[in-house]
């Protein structure tokens, strides 16, 4: 392995930054060797009505998994994100909201931001909701987005964001599991210059859960159904709600929200966060991670319908009294200069975004963007999949003019918040590593098949945590029997991420990818199981095996192997149809890229499915199929490399 390029912060940036190396290594070690006293001390950047006596209380242990952070301390996150700034920030911005429209822009205060957040709790009590209700938040890229998570946690109910690209079918099985007491959403989300009709999306999913109330906000005003007793127009309730509503006081594990996230098996599952430990790390990850100062405008393009919209979006930065820009539009609308003319139009200082948007505007070359002034910018991000050396290298050189460290985050919608990430002022930076774990993360790299943690410093293999962070899952939602087993089942003792990687020989982490049957598709999560289920839940569809493939933009790729049922003919047009037929049962997002008939697939005699061959002919890799004379019927494997090759 070449040795990487390696990029120094300069000293200039180390001169203002946070945290230098020295001071790295200093509050790293004692993050791991005094747990207790780092976090202790931590919690004090957060507001409590009663502070925590206890710091941790936590095990690996598989017989007897349980996590808890502070658990007797007191606090509430709206007050902590909101109220507890009013004196001194009031009148500081704390959320730019820039419109699908680039004419349409919104700053809100913090002032501003508690009167909405606080009618929209009293809007929530009217309607019936309890502390420890579930509300699923099914919504556009507005700031109302951000005072309904707020005012759930004002109240003490548990929010549960669908991804507003959901189908009805997956918001439907999302409703149902936490079993929601109310829904909130929108007439319509534009994107891109077009209306994703959401509430006509609620009205098909309440067609499989029955009638769940719902409150809709009008953004565009469009012409929707809105059902005596079940729906209300959120204006009328705003324009009567007081904005005055008492703080629920919450322990600190209390859940504060649910997300579901998809796994190798089954259907997506509930990760249950709770209300200390995760805002702590929210709050110190995004003020270290990105170096944020006082006064700096900060971007997330991230959707708050995935864990980075939820961390980096509303609670990390709002806790920090930050100002954060929330993003209704798409990187391509109306031109592929729109992030750029973001950051210009509002001096953006420290901008995070996905690998697959950069890939796609890099396309365009380095005209778009130099149409704009990036001066502003000070530090960039990247998170959800690793980015490869070619678009961090334009990321660095086209966007930060090689002035900007580039923080690449790895972490998961489990982990609450970044666990590995270069700090911009303390560590200099690889193409393509996540470099270092951030405090009180403890990563190990095990061997696969012994499950040994390896100790030689430059190696490869699964990563694994060895102790709690204040920012981790508590639970699957409903069922912690499952949270066990597919987190510390594996390997006993440690949370097990379900990703790959290497150690280089200066002990730097590189992400390699997941090394279970989860695929990331332009930076969205996805279990194969997912999209096979709903292959088979077509009539003509007898079996399906779903992998991932390397895919130039998306990172990966949906390759589908079908065996249609006795009979039914192979034709372009069922392919098109099973195509439009997994988009509408998940969404756009899960939208295979090939669909490849497979009159067999190849499975082991036990009838197990044989992934790390589809895999390989997916990638067109067929010298390298490992032994296939455990096969059933080995003969199938020929006649898949044939369709491949004939395709
Ligand atoms: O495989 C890793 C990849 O995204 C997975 C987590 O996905 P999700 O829960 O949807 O959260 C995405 C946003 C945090 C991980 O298991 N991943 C995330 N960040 C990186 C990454 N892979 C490589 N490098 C990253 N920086």
């Amino acid at each position: 392995m070449t040795e990487a390029k390696i990029h120094p912060p300069s000293a200039e940036f180390v001169k203002h930054a946070h945290i230098d190396a020295a001071k790295y290594d200093e509050m790293y070690a004692r993050s791991v060797d005094d747990p207790e006293g780092f976090w202790g001390e931590a919690a004090e950047r957060l507001d409590w009505f009663r502070k925590p006596t206890k710091v941790k209380n936590t095990t690996f242990d598989y017989h007897n998994v349980s996590i808890k952070w502070f658990e007797d301390g007191e606090l509430n996150v709206s007050v902590n994100c909101v109220d507890r700034h009013l004196a001194t920030r009031g009148d500081q911005v704390a959320i730019i909201w820039e419109a699908d429209d680039p004419n349409v822009t919104r700053h809100i205060t913090y002032k501003e931001l508690a009167v909405n957040v606080n009618k929209f709790a009293n809007i929530y009590h009217e309607l019936g909701v309890k502390r420890g209700d579930r509300v699923v938040l099914y919504m556009p890229m507005i700031p109302e987005a951000a005072y309904a998570m707020l005012a759930c946690t004002r109240i003490g109910a548990v929010h549960s964001i669908v991804f507003a690209g959901f189908s009805p079918e997956a918001l439907a099985s999302r409703v149902n599991d936490s079993k929601a007491a109310l829904i909130v959403t929108a007439d319509e989300a534009p994107r891109g210059g077009r209306n994703t009709p959401l509430k006509a999306n609620v009205d098909k999913a309440r067609e499989i859960t029955g009638p769940v109330k719902t409150l809709v906000v009008e953004r565009t005003g469009g012409d929707v159904h809105m059902e005596e007793g079940v729906d209300i127009g959120y204006t009328a309730m705003f324009e009567k709600a007081s904005d005055t509503c008492e703080p629920e006081v919450m322990n600190a594990e209390d859940p504060l929200f649910i997300l579901y996230t998809s796994g190798s098996t089954g259907t997506p599952k509930g990760v249950l966060h709770t209300t200390g430990g995760y805002l702590l790390f929210a709050a110190i990850t995004h003020e270290y991670t990105f170096d944020y100062h006082d006064g700096d405008i900060y971007w997330c393009t991230a959707d708050v319908g995935w864990v980075t919209g939820h961390s980096y979006i509303v609670y990390g930065p709002l806790a920090n009294g930050a100002t954060t820009l929330m993003f209704e539009g798409v990187p391509t609308y109306p031109d592929v200069g729109r992030f750029w003319q973001v950051i210009e139009k509002h001096k953006v200082n420290q901008f995070y975004t996905a690998p697959t948007a950069i890939r796609a505007l890099m396309r365009h070359g380095p005209e778009p963007v130099e149409r704009y002034d990036m001066s502003s910018l000070k530090v960039l991000g990247s998170v959800g999949e690793p980015i490869n050396p070619e678009a961090w290298e334009w990321y660095n050189e086209v966007v930060g003019k090689g002035k900007c460290p580039i923080v690449d985050t790895w972490w998961q919608t489990e982990t609450g918040g970044h666990m590995m990430t270069p700090l911009p002022g303390a560590h200099a930076t690889k193409p393509g590593a996540a470099m270092k774990p951030f405090f009180g993360v403890q990563p190990v790299v095990l061997d696969a098949t012994t499950g040994k943690e390896i100790d030689e410093t430059e190696c490869e293999g699964v990563l694994c945590i060895k102790d709690s962070w204040p920012g981790q899952m508590r639970t699957v939602f409903g069922n912690h029997e499952r949270f066990i087993n597919t987190y510390f089942q594996d390997y006993k003792g440690y949370y097990f991420s379900g990703d790959g990687c290497r150690r280089d020989a200066d002990g730097d982490y590189w992400i390699t990818g997941r090394v279970d049957d989860v695929i990331n598709v332009s930076g969205h999560r996805m279990g194969t199981a997912e999209v096979e289920s709903a292959l088979v839940a077509h009539a003509k569809v007898a079996e399906a095996a779903v992998v991932g493939f390397p895919h130039a933009l998306k990172g990966q790729g949906i390759y589908c192997y079908v065996t249609l049922m006795e009979g039914v003919p192979y034709t372009d047009e069922l392919r098109d149809e099973l195509v439009g037929w997994v988009r509408k049962e998940i969404g756009p997002i899960a939208k295979p890229d090939f669909i490849q008939w497979a009159p067999g697939l190849p499975k082991t005699r036990s009838g197990k499915i044989m992934r790390r061959i589809l895999r390989k002919i997916a990638e067109n890799d067929f010298g390298a199929l490992g032994d296939t004379s455990t096969l059933a019927d080995p003969g199938v494997v020929d006649d898949l490399i044939d369709n491949r090759m004939n395709k």
